[in-house]
């Protein structure tokens, strides 16, 4: 036998698997690298052991992966999806954000983030066509934690239509159709101008994630939402999300992203609202201020890019 290996034994059985793997693992030169490919090693061998899977299941979990790579692409992220249903998305980002300091309180990103939307004036509507559905006007602050107003904060904005789909989805909506992004004046406002967004189905028709919903008896369902990603110089990034509905929608939210911090009542106007002079009335409107941080910006890479080829 070789001397220079670091095993003095070959694997004999099922209990030698782990900590063979462990020491062969263990000269990882980066340290957060070899923390947690132990701490994945041993969290798999354990969840194996305690499932005690057949052949086949075990084809059918290496399939499941694979698919998910296949039914990702330009307008569609399956790995962001699958972590989506399976509360992964959202544990880590309360991982990451606890609200503590008194910020807005975080949600997932979701798989629908392009990027690189265009700018649109305070008041501006960033519905690109005649979308039909009930204009709602959003409006508020972007504030430090000390209260303070953050002036040209940027506010990247995206939504779904009234049928419930994103314009990456739907050949039918212009590029862009429900993105935008608003900046803040020098007192911290912003003037955001949409349609009511509706409730919607998380995509069930890739698999894998689809049949799993399916034969978990799941409902597919998103309480009606608009995401925000919230950034200004010297502060952490926000993302969150706005929600628009009822206490059960959200208590049923597939995707597990839904809070109390982060829900608003609307309200029908008949008169015209200071900072949207071009919008008649009637309207729904909300106040909503978000509270960021001290920290670094740090950008999500968007899941997507654009609309399938
Ligand atoms: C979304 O809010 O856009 C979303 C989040 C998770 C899964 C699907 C969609
Ligand atoms: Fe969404």
């Amino acid at each position: 036998m070789d001397t220079s290996s670091k095993h003095d034994h070959l694997i004999a059985n099922e209990s030698d698997v782990t900590p063979y793997v462990l020491k062969a693992m263990e000269d990882t030169t980066d340290p957060r690298l070899r923390q947690i490919m132990a701490a994945m090693v041993r969290h798999l061998h354990a969840f194996f052991i305690e499932v005690r899977p057949t052949e086949q299941e075990y084809e059918a979990g290496l399939q499941f992966l694979n698919d998910i790579g296949k039914a990702t692409n330009a307008a569609h992220n399956e790995a962001v999806l699958f972590c989506d249903v399976i509360g992964l998305s959202t544990l880590v980002d309360l991982i990451n954000n606890d609200g503590m300091q008194g910020e807005t309180m975080s949600a997932l990103l979701g798989p629908f983030y392009r990027g690189s939307a265009p700018d649109c004036a305070p008041g501006e509507s960033m519905a690109r066509n005649d979308t039909v559905g009930e204009p709602l006007l959003m409006s508020g602050r972007v504030l430090d934690t000390a209260g303070q107003p953050i002036a040209g904060a940027r506010l990247d904005v995206w939504q779904a239509d009234p049928k419930g789909l994103y314009e990456n989805q739907d050949p039918d909506q212009p590029d862009y159709n429900l993105r935008a992004v608003y900046t803040t004046d020098g007192a911290g406002r912003y003037h955001l101008h949409t349609i009511r967004p509706a409730g919607y189905p998380v995509p069930t028709h890739t698999s894998p994630t689809g049949p799993l919903l399916a034969a978990q008896n799941r409902s597919p369902m998103r309480p009606a939402h608009i995401h925000f990603i919230v950034s200004a110089p010297a502060h952490k990034t926000l993302i969150t999300q706005i929600f628009v509905d009822t206490k059960a929608a959200m208590l049923d939210d597939v995707v597990f992203g839904a809070k109390e911090q982060i829900a608003v009542a609307l309200q029908t106007s008949e008169l015209p609202l200071p900072g949207f002079p071009a919008v008649e009335p009637p309207f729904m409107t909300c106040q909503y201020d978000f509270v960021l941080k001290p920290g670094t910006p740090n950008f999500p890479l968007p899941p997507i890019s654009g609309k399938a080829a």
